[in-house]
């Protein structure tokens, strides 16, 4: 059972820099995590907020709510959250950072991550797909 976080603004997908993130939706990566969980024979459960302490909340009760993976999008918080850094390090569930960008290559504030080094990996650049990957990874490794 897996838990797909998305941070802050990432429920502007669609309508922001649709360059950079390209022209669909949150609700369409939801779906799209859904339809490959149940191809992959997992269920998915994805979530979003534009606030820090909720996240760090659903990462802290991942493990009580039975979840065995989390595929987490931190959006700008991966760049500064010490919090969420510390929150996802406090508790056993793996967890995959993704950015559907490939932070790399844009400004360098988003070069650092402060909460890929207490995660299991990091994909970055691949759009929507570095979803499902990071999927088949917790899948694969449970
Ligand atoms: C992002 C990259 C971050 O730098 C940015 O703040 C986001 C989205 C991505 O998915 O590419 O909100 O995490």
């Amino acid at each position: 059972m897996l838990l797909v976080l998305n941070g802050p603004n990432l429920n502007r997908l669609g309508l922001r820099e649709p360059g950079v993130y390209g022209s669909q939706t949150l609700e369409d990566l939801e779906r799209q995590c859904e339809a490959w969980g149940a191809e992959l024979g997992e269920s998915v459960t994805c979530r979003q907020s534009n606030y820090e302490g909720q996240l760090l909340e659903w990462v802290h009760e991942a493990q009580e709510h039975g979840f065995t993976g989390i595929v987490i999008n931190p959006g700008a918080l991966t760049h500064y959250s010490y919090a969420l850094r510390d929150a996802i390090a406090s508790q056993q569930v793996p967890v995959v950072e993704v950015h559907i960008s490939n932070v790399d290559a844009r400004e360098a504030f988003r070069h650092t991550s402060v909460t890929a080094a207490v995660c299991k990996g990091k994909i970055s650049g691949l759009g929507f797909f570095g979803y499902r990957l990071a999927m088949e990874y917790l899948i694969e490794s449970a």
